[in-house]
C-alpha cells in the first residue's frame, strides 16, 4: 500500500500553504485543509497562494477565492493572463463555470508531527 500523502506540521505553520504532490496543503490557524492545486481559471499553482483574512485560499495569479472546505470559488478572477484588474462580466462567468468545476478536496490531518491527507 502507498505511503499517505504527509508534510511535517512543523513546515506548515499557521497561514502557510505548501505543495504536497498534487495538492496544495493550508492551516487555517489550526484547521488544516488540502484542495487540488489548479486553479480553475488558468491553472496557477495555488500551493503558492495565501490564505485570505476569511479563511479562503486566494490564488497567487489573479486572485481567485475559494472555501477550502468545498472547493468552490467563492469569488472569481481580477484579471486574466498578465492583466490585473477588473473584469465585472468576465469574474462572473468564471465563477459560474467553476460551480460545476470545483477544486477536489482531501481531508488533512495532524498525526504525531505531520499532516496526513486521507
Ligand atoms: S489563474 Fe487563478 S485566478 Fe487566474
Amino acid at each position: 500500500m502507498d505511503e499517505p500523502d504527509r508534510i511535517p506540521a512543523a513546515d506548515l505553520p499557521p497561514r502557510a500553504v505548501r505543495r504536497v504532490g498534487d495538492w496544495a496543503v493550508g492551516n487555517r490557524d489550526g484547521e488544516y485543509f488540502a484542495v487540488s492545486r489548479r486553479c480553475r481559471h488558468q491553472l496557477a499553482d495555488l500551493s503558492e497562494g495565501s490564505i485570505g483574512p476569511d479563511g479562503c485560499l486566494v490564488c497567487p495569479w489573479h486572485q481567485a477565492r475559494y472555501d477550502v472546505r468545498t472547493g468552490r470559488m467563492v469569488e472569481g478572477p481580477r484579471g486574466f493572463l498578465g492583466y490585473h484588474g477588473r473584469t465585472p462580466g468576465y469574474t462572473q462567468l468564471v465563477r459560474a463555470y467553476s460551480q460545476v468545476l470545483r477544486l477536489r478536496v482531501r481531508r488533512a490531518l495532524r498525526r504525531g508531527d505531520d499532516v496526513v491527507l486521507e
